[in-house]
């Protein structure tokens, strides 16, 4: 069994970076800490130029200190092995251990994170700093968990470097074992590509012009390798010293460039950090997705918040504006809902100096005189109330809400989606979140499988376009629609296998005996950024004002099933439905229904009265196949359909606004609008954030009861 994290409440804190201040201000950082109930920090993130200030030469003896005034006063340390941020001596003396870029120049110190994850100099380093401190610390009563560097990839991914390179060319032979293999796999017969050894592989820095797909996707699945062998290193060591401490690291809600599947099983805890833009309204369901999508990572168990801000951040290029009243409190709150244990900062003291100055923290540069400062000691105590209201201890740490759809996530098929040269730039991720967005508006809690998933307990599934599908998502189909599920495939579906070579004989190959359909070609529309030969004015051209580009529009499909009629009527809309730039000609199996067709008008009007949804019964349950990436409208009326046909509930009566969600013996209703609201029930109930009876919800606020 792994080790846990054992909370006897929702945990709540900080990063806690007491080097930005003088001595003093511990004591009086402990203080307001119990003002405000905090009773976890990450310690020592970014502190290896203070644990290791000249090489081999470890001070510890600041940092026991603290852990020891930390633990008088109840409050858990997480503590950082500070790996993320190597001091200035390790780049002076190891240059070698500085990332390059893709043109091969050394990034410069002065930064952060200015290392090479595979470089083997930092590995011997780090793996040094980190045994010492875990030697100092292991018997230490504050230490409750391991915090492993800090966002692994935050800023460096990738690496130009000599070591990396022939990293990647060991990590090439000992998968593809020769060299012919790799040839095949990588189709280098086209442009004479061909190697002789895997000394030949360069990494895929600047070229000419494109790069080959293959040698693409096999950099990006090496990156994610060697981050997460980066992990590995530390693991050793804290897993020898203290096996009895539970290990996390940060996680960045999705992000794009680790195979989080892979790095969660390594971890105890999972833990991720979030910034929603409180200038953008699907910020609530932001905050719902990273929830989600952490719950799934930690095995649908429950997880942490590790890093949140209090208002505003500094660090987007846009603006950065800081949440509403109200917006702190809910949206911390919709985070317990969908499971976490424990909601931290990004930072406890806001910096006095550098490049996070301007970042919001617990404790404004104005102290406790301040707006923030109330909206903290607020939420402390709401947080405490889960398990100690009326002196009640309850289950609600191992509770998660339950998901009623699923939804497949693999790396491996965003990465082959980026990869991938043409026809369109297709963003995987920008599917997945509509996909995820659309369930959300309709009140669902979804879990995120990967493909080989055992997928029984859903009635519902999407998938999301897969442009590289993996063989082993057809047993997750399998076991899905033998338990009678619906499942959702979106286009682009099983264009490519897992090398990038094109499935050859029509799109899906092996899946079409799931999807009923092949695909046989595409159709698709052009960016509206698209180039001109030259300016073109009906007026005076006879020729070229005659041209019809329909490829400049947006595809358009028509619905024809009576099924999805009323879903369009509850929504208001028109039968045509508005998509984006996919649409497909695909063949269908006999047994195929046709629920929509591409229309006459838009992009896709060469294939008019087309399939562009089909649906089919396979096994016990069915198939839906989208041959087109639907906007929110079109969306939401599948959604509405399918998941009412697959026997879900129908959240179709809520206010506008209005959240609502169970996790343990608790409802939380969240209303993210502007007017009050009645809660859903009609009922008065005891509101454990008010601490009195309601009936209403008032803006940007949440009611919290046991049902
Ligand atoms: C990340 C980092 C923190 C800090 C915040 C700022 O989450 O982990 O160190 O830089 O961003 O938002």
């Amino acid at each position: 069994m792994k080790p846990q994290l054992n909370l006897k409440r929702i945990a709540y804190g900080a990063d806690y970076n007491p080097e930005q201040w003088p001595e003093k201000t511990v004591s009086e950082d402990i203080e307001l800490m119990k003002e405000a109930g905090v009773d976890m920090v990450s310690l020592g993130i970014f502190s290896w130029a203070k644990y290791e200030p000249t090489e081999g030469e470890y001070h510890f003896e600041w940092l026991l200190k603290i852990m020891d005034q930390l633990h008088e006063a109840g409050i858990m340390v997480d503590l950082a092995t500070g790996t993320a941020s190597p001091p200035i001596w390790l780049a002076k003396k190891y240059p070698e251990t500085l990332p390059h870029n893709a043109a091969g120049v050394p990034l410069g110190f002065g930064s952060r994170q200015q290392y090479a994850p595979a470089s083997p100099k930092f590995r011997e380093k780090m793996r040094e700093l980190v045994k010492a401190l875990a030697q100092v610390v292991k018997d230490h009563p504050a230490l409750k968990m391991w915090h492993v560097s800090n966002e692994f990839g935050c800023h460096v991914w990738e690496s130009f470097d000599p070591h990396t390179i022939s990293a990647f060319q060991n990590w090439l032979e000992n998968k593809y074992k020769n060299i012919d293999t790799l040839n095949h796999a990588w189709a280098t017969s086209f442009w004479s590509q061909t190697y002789g050894s895997f000394n030949d592989v360069s990494a895929p820095g600047l070229m000419p012009t494109f790069t080959n797909p293959a040698h693409l996707l096999d950099w990006k699945r090496f990156g994610s390798d060697m981050l997460i062998e980066l992990l590995d290193v530390e693991l050793e060591v804290l897993r020898e010293v203290t096996p009895q401490i539970p290990v996390t690291t940060n996680f960045m809600e999705f992000y794009p460039q680790i195979d989080y599947w892979k790095m969660a099983k390594r971890l105890d805890v999972i833990s991720d950090d979030c910034y929603p833009d409180p200038a953008d309204p699907a910020s609530p369901a932001r905050e719902a997705f990273a929830g989600d999508l952490m719950r799934s990572l930690a095995g649908s168990r429950p997880y942490l918040l590790m890093e949140q801000t209090t208002a505003a951040v500094q660090w987007r290029p846009t603006g950065n504006s800081s949440k509403r009243p109200g917006q702190f409190k809910t949206w911390s709150l919709s985070r317990v809902a969908r499971g976490a244990n424990g909601i931290l900062h990004f930072q406890w003291r806001q910096s006095p100096g550098g490049a996070e100055a301007m970042h919001s923290a617990m404790v404004p540069h104005s102290g406790r005189d301040s707006y923030i400062w109330k909206q903290v000691v607020d939420l402390g105590n709401i947080l405490q109330r889960f398990t100690t209201d009326s002196g009640k201890e309850t289950n609600f740490l191992n509770e998660v809400p339950t998901a009623q759809v699923a939804i497949v996530l693999d790396w491996d098929a965003v990465w082959a989606a980026q990869c991938s040269i043409g026809p369109v730039s297709f963003d995987p991720y920008k599917q997945l979140v509509s996909w995820y967005k659309t369930c959300y508006e309709a009140g669902y809690v979804v879990d995120f499988v990967e493909s080989g998933a055992d997928l029984s307990k859903y009635k519902l599934t999407i998938v999301p376009g897969q442009i590289a599908t993996k063989p082993e998502l057809l047993s997750s189909f399998e076991s899905a629609s033998k338990a009678g599920g619906t499942i959702l495939v979106c286009a682009p579906f099983g264009i490519y296998d897992q090398t990038m070579r094109t499935v050859i004989g029509g799109y899906h190959g092996d899946f079409t005996t799931t999807t009923g359909v092949k695909v046989t070609d595409l159709c698709v529309a052009t960016d509206s950024d698209y180039e001109r030969w030259a300016e073109v004015d009906p007026k005076v051209d006879r020729i070229s004002g005659a041209v019809v580009t329909p490829a400049t529009e947006k595809v358009k499909i028509v619905v024809t099933d009576e099924h999805l009629f009323p879903a369009c009527e509850e929504f208001e809309v028109e039968k045509v439905l508005e998509a984006d730039k996919w649409a497909e000609l695909v063949r269908p199996q006999e047994d195929v229904r046709v629920l929509a067709t591409f229309a006459s008008e838009g992009a896709a009007c060469d294939i008019a009265g087309q399939p562009a949804i089909t649906a089919r019964p396979w096994n016990e349950g069915k198939v839906v196949y989208l041959a087109t990436d639907l906007a929110a409208p079109g969306r939401a009326v599948l959604l509405r359909t399918i998941s009412e046909c697959a026997g879900l509930p129908q959240n179709n009566c809520l206010s506008a606004g209005v959240e609502v969600i169970s996790r343990g013996e608790f409802t939380f209703v969240f209303n993210h609008g502007e007017e009050t609201v009645p809660l859903p029930s009609g009922q008065k109930v005891y509101d454990l954030v008010s601490e009195g009876e309601v009936s209403t919800v008032s803006p940007r606020d949440c009611v919290i009861y046991r049902h």
